[in-house]
């Protein structure tokens, strides 16, 4: 079953085209993305009406491309799938729309998905030796979840964070360091660089169940508001990174491990952008007792080939998404109904 779905939550126009034949064993035909960084880094954040009008313009371009790179074109799709929310609303509408008036026009079945759904099951799709049950941790620009996966479509929260995600935790940091939008990876890959830090940072979070970032937060402004005068050093700004990167690392592989230790499940998934970091790889991969799995480094951002791979168990359910079905900006994974 050939499936094309279309993601465009935030600020990524992405297609994917998967061939299924059933959920463990499907290929990835081919995959498009297109980032708006360049336009929404003016702005230190993404800017929603212009990330609407940009995947209104990318859209038909990104489609257009894979049909001339694959040769093939809508009469071989078997069906299609759509991120329905959560996201912007704007940006979700014009996925909504485009595919809806496609699989009207060539009367193809139309599923929507939940973005969390969609990464909570990329290190499913990613990885053949992972099984349900898993816990999951998702950690992204706008989510810091940890969930338990009993199935397709069988999400219970068990934590989530009380203030900011922890991709904003990266992003709002090496802005203060001086990184244009999004800066998180850039935020990582000076860190990296330093094997120490004379910086020390407070542990935090170890006192409660959800995940906050406001303490930390205020940590680290403070941090580098004291040492605004040394920020031009190389070494200085390094060792800021450093410190930083390990702070909000160990806050969330603490929390993997106290999960692990009361629910007792030693499958254990990171997913969402955060998941790239290298560091908090390296480190939960160290703990003793759990097996670790990850999607693909280019399936840990946003991507369409997670929204098919959540579509395709839906799409065999019979599932349908309505022509009045709507963007849901705040959709809660918990939710989804299957
Ligand atoms: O999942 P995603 O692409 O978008 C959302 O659904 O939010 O996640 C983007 C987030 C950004 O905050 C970005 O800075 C962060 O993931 N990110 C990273 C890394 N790669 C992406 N943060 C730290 N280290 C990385 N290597
Ligand atoms: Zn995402």
């Amino acid at each position: 079953m050939l499936v094309l779905a279309v993601e465009t939550s935030c600020d990524e126009t992405a297609l994917a085209l998967i061939d299924f034949k059933h959920s463990r064993d499907f290929k990835v035909i081919a995959e498009k993305i297109s980032s708006q960084e360049e336009v929404h880094k003016l702005y230190g954040g993404v800017v929603p009406e212009l990330a609407t009008r940009e995947h209104l313009r990318n859209l038909p371009l990104l489609i257009d491309t894979l049909w001339r790179e694959t040769g093939l074109d809508f009469k071989k799709i078997d069906a299609m799938a759509v991120t329905q929310g959560p996201g912007l609303k704007g940006c979700l509408l014009i996925g909504l729309s485009y595919t809806k008036a496609v699989s009207m026009a060539f009367d193809l079945p139309l599923v929507g998905v939940n973005h969390i759904e969609g990464h909570l099951l990329a290190p499913l799709m990613d990885n053949r030796a992972l099984e349900f049950p898993y816990l999951a941790l998702v950690v992204s620009g706008g989510h810091t979840e940890l969930v338990l996966v009993t199935d397709f479509g069988k999400y219970k929260i068990l934590a989530r964070t009380l203030d900011d995600a922890a991709g904003e935790a990266f992003d709002k940091s090496a802005n203060l360091l001086g990184f244009s939008y999004p800066g998180g990876p850039q935020l990582a890959a000076l860190a990296d660089q330093y094997k120490s830090s004379r910086f020390k940072l407070p542990k935090v979070m170890r006192s409660s169940n959800e995940f906050s970032f406001s303490g930390l937060k205020t940590a680290i402004a403070l941090l580098i508001q004291k040492n605004r005068s040394l920020l031009h050093e190389a070494d200085t700004r390094g060792e800021l990174a450093h410190a930083i990167q390990e702070s909000i690392v160990e806050s969330l592989v603490s929390k993997v491990q106290e999960a692990v230790h009361s629910f007792g499940i030693r499958n254990v998934a990171i997913t969402g952008g955060v998941s790239a970091n290298k560091h908090l790889r390296r480190r939960v991969s160290e703990l003793s007792g759990i097996k670790i799995y990850f999607p693909e480094f280019h399936h840990c951002t946003d991507n369409a080939s997670m929204i098919a791979y959540a579509a395709f168990p839906r799409i065999i359910a019979n599932q349908r998404l309505e022509l009045n079905g709507t963007a849901l900006s705040r959709w809660p994974v918990e939710e989804v109904n299957f």
